[in-house]
């Protein structure tokens, strides 16, 4: 199958957008945007994530072991944009936190985030999959609406009319 096909089919597939922090090996903040991440188990609380072997926030995710699923806010989609870009520094001039583990997160433009611990990593074609044990994260208010990617544009979940 062609890529563009791949790509067609999937992107028929609404998704939750969510921006993936972690600290490199000297400390550096690192993150990526993406749309492949997934609920595994409530008891463990498990999610996954897919991330591209050309990413390069992969060899943090790979040493560090730990990680930040923020589940971004409608409105804060120049966020997406910067995180889906291969910028040298992404977190300067941004307003981000420290989570209690130690992890740079945006809870300010998020609807909910989950800070992770890998259990296992896959290697699945031209991307590895993370299955990450949720030890801490918070849900913000219903009001709040998500970012949604849906054929290559950005949008918003709504009532049906
Ligand atoms: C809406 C959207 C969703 C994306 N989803 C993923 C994804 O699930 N996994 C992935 O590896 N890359 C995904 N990407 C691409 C990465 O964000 C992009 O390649 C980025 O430059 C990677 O940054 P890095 O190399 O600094 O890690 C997505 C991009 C966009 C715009």
């Amino acid at each position: 199958m062609e890529t563009e096909t791949f790509t067609s089919i999937m992107g028929a597939f609404p998704a939750g957008v969510a921006v993936i922090t972690t600290v490199d090996e000297r400390g550096q903040p690192k993150g990526l945007t993406t749309t492949a991440v997934s609920s595994v188990s409530a008891e463990p609380p498990l999610l996954l994530v897919c991330v591209a072997r050309t990413s390069r926030t992969l060899p943090a995710l790979q040493h560090t072991q730990r990680f930040v699923v923020n589940f971004i806010e409608s409105g804060f989609e120049e966020i997406c944009t910067l995180f889906a870009s291969r910028a040298e520094d992404k977190f300067e001039g941004l307003a981000w936190d420290s989570s209690h583990g130690g992890l740079p997160y945006l809870p300010e433009h998020t609807v909910a985030w989950a800070e992770c611990e890998v259990e296992r990593e896959i290697e699945a074609g031209d991307h590895v999959i993370f299955i990450g044990r949720i030890e801490a994260g918070e849900a913000h208010p219903a009001q709040k609406q998500p970012v949604v990617y849906f054929r290559r544009e950005y949008g918003i979940v709504g009532p049906r009319p």
